[in-house]
């Protein structure tokens, strides 16, 4: 996609370019030749805004190219987007009328809002995610873990996955091998049960579940449900650390091999991911995808402890530089075992 500043400086309040212009990756966005102006730009491409100044939603349609005769989409210059994927639709193309001149909407279709989204994931990257209830008892709370925490992490994550007891990509039932590798803390889970020793690798005891990664628990419940009270009381003694590349994914399941219903606490690092929060009926719909992004915590507990989750995707271009995690997503879920 490519994105004029002129054009988009025409269509955006001047107090927000030095946020957006200044973060924009490298060839997201080009300049006008010296005396161009913007009704002559080849412009394609929709760039979603979600910032509070332009609330609720504002789309800036930078015009197209002419779309094929056949009533094809106009060619964005871009692979489609995930949910195009899915569906085999794409955003509608640009009417003649409106091409070659940015212009500022609102109400964006939910679908050519999923579809920019995508495309400029980086662009959403600088708008402020507030904390949100998904489901009753299941709190994401973005942007939890400071960067110095994230790469205490980042480098105990490093630790945990050595041999004995090492991270591995964990083989199912059905034959199948998981995408993510795994690493676990205090108990080793297989699917799908629990045991003191890497029964499915080399046999050694699992490692132990460090207490201060239970009072980081503890604190990451209290923030979440703002209940010191309840949080008190949470033992997390089992840790399941898993590493995403770009291409792992996990599917919906509910995490029921713990005889305690204490809440989950996820933490993210790394690369973003859409993490699938469903209901506790069936792996089906209704869910609600949200985006977790590195130092994101998301805790489910009570009504949703036994929800199907899973991980669909990690959004790649979104690794986070200075935590020592240069590829991939790494996410830390605590649990109480309720196991002796
Ligand atoms: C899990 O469900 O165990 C992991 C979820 C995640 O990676 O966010
Ligand atoms: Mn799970």
């Amino acid at each position: 996609m490519g994105i004029c500043c002129c054009c988009y400086r025409s269509s955006v309040p001047s107090t927000l370019l030095p946020v957006v212009l200044g973060r924009v990756r490298p060839g997201g966005i080009r300049r006008c030749a010296p005396g161009q102006t913007d009704s002559r730009h080849d412009m394609d491409g929709i760039l979603l805004l979600l910032l509070p100044q332009l609330s609720p939603i504002h789309v800036i349609e930078t015009g197209g190219r002419p779309a094929p005769a056949d009533g094809r989409p106009a060619r964005t210059g871009r692979r489609a987007a995930g949910p195009h994927r899915q569906t085999g639709r794409r955003p509608a193309p640009v009417p003649k009328a409106e091409r070659g001149r940015g212009r500022l909407t609102s109400g964006a279709g939910r679908h050519d809002r999923a579809a920019a989204r995508e495309t400029i994931g980086y662009v959403t990257a600088l708008i402020p995610r507030p904390r949100a209830e998904v489901a009753p008892g299941a709190v994401h709370v973005p942007g939890w873990l400071s960067t110095d925490e994230q790469a205490e992490l980042a480098a105990a994550g490093r630790d945990w996955a050595r041999p004995p007891a090492g991270m591995r990509a964990t083989r199912l039932p059905s034959g199948g091998v998981m995408s993510v590798q795994t690493v676990c803390l205090g108990w080793h889970w297989i699917p799908y049960r629990y045991s003191r020793t890497a029964d499915d690798g080399d046999g050694a005891p699992v490692k132990p579940f460090p207490g201060w990664l239970a009072e980081l628990g503890r604190r990451a419940v209290a923030d979440a449900y703002g209940d010191p009270g309840a949080a008190g009381a949470y033992r997390p003694d089992v840790a399941l650390v898993n590493f995403y590349d770009e291409k792992a994914r996990m599917g919906m399941h509910a995490d029921r091999e713990e005889r305690s219903l204490a809440p989950v606490v996820s933490l993210s690092l790394g690369a973003a991911c859409i993490f699938r929060f469903g209901n506790t009926q069936s792996r089906n719909r209704p869910w609600t995808d949200v985006e977790l992004a590195s130092g994101d915590l998301f805790v489910f507990g009570g009504p949703s402890r036994l929800a199907y989750h899973g991980v669909p995707r990690i959004i790649q271009g979104t690794g986070v530089p200075g935590i020592g995690l240069p590829s991939g997503r790494l996410n830390i879920t605590l649990r109480e075992s309720g196991l002796e």
